[in-house]
């Protein structure tokens, strides 16, 4: 038998994220019952329920990043990428802002993360300023636009 996080795991590199349809269908495939796959899907903080964007941009929350500007980063970034109260997610579907713990990075502290959402590569930026986040996003956001319809 398959181990259910490995399916969860590969379901999740494969589609971004975790739908019911795709729970439905590691449970069949598993011979496990429904709650028992959301119940570990739930349990694990690797795992998201909901669709993020083409690139997740992971802000640390860190001691050493909030006393170096954190909050003023995250508002820049947030209205930079037009992202109303509540939503974590573009309206383009290409970046969705998440927080994270300490990267071990603090001297360069405020840090991000920018991981694409398949997890096949990520990148650490620091020393942020608002004109270095609108250099980063744009080049991230030239990157996608450049990528073949069809290849995601
Ligand atoms: S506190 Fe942000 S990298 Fe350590």
């Amino acid at each position: 038998m398959k181990n259910p996080i490995k399916a969860l795991q590969d379901a999740q590199n494969a589609h971004g994220y975790l739908s019911t349809v795709t729970l439905q269908s590691i449970s069949k495939n598993l011979n496990l019952p429904l709650s028992k796959v959301y119940g570990i899907a739930t349990f694990y903080h690797q795992f998201r329920l909901q669709p993020v964007g083409e690139y997740v941009i992971y802000i640390c929350k860190g001691t050493a990043c909030h006393t170096e500007g954190k909050e003023t980063i995250i508002q820049y970034l947030r209205e930079f990428l037009g992202l109303k109260e509540g939503e974590t997610t573009t309206d383009d579907g290409i970046f969705t802002i998440e927080y994270a713990r300490c990267f071990g990075c603090c001297s360069l502290a405020p840090v991000i993360m920018v991981a694409d959402r398949r997890g096949f590569s990520s990148q650490i930026f620091g020393n942020l300023t608002p004109a270095t986040i609108t250099t980063i996003i744009n080049d991230y956001k030239t990157e996608y636009l450049s990528i073949p319809v069809g290849v995601l």
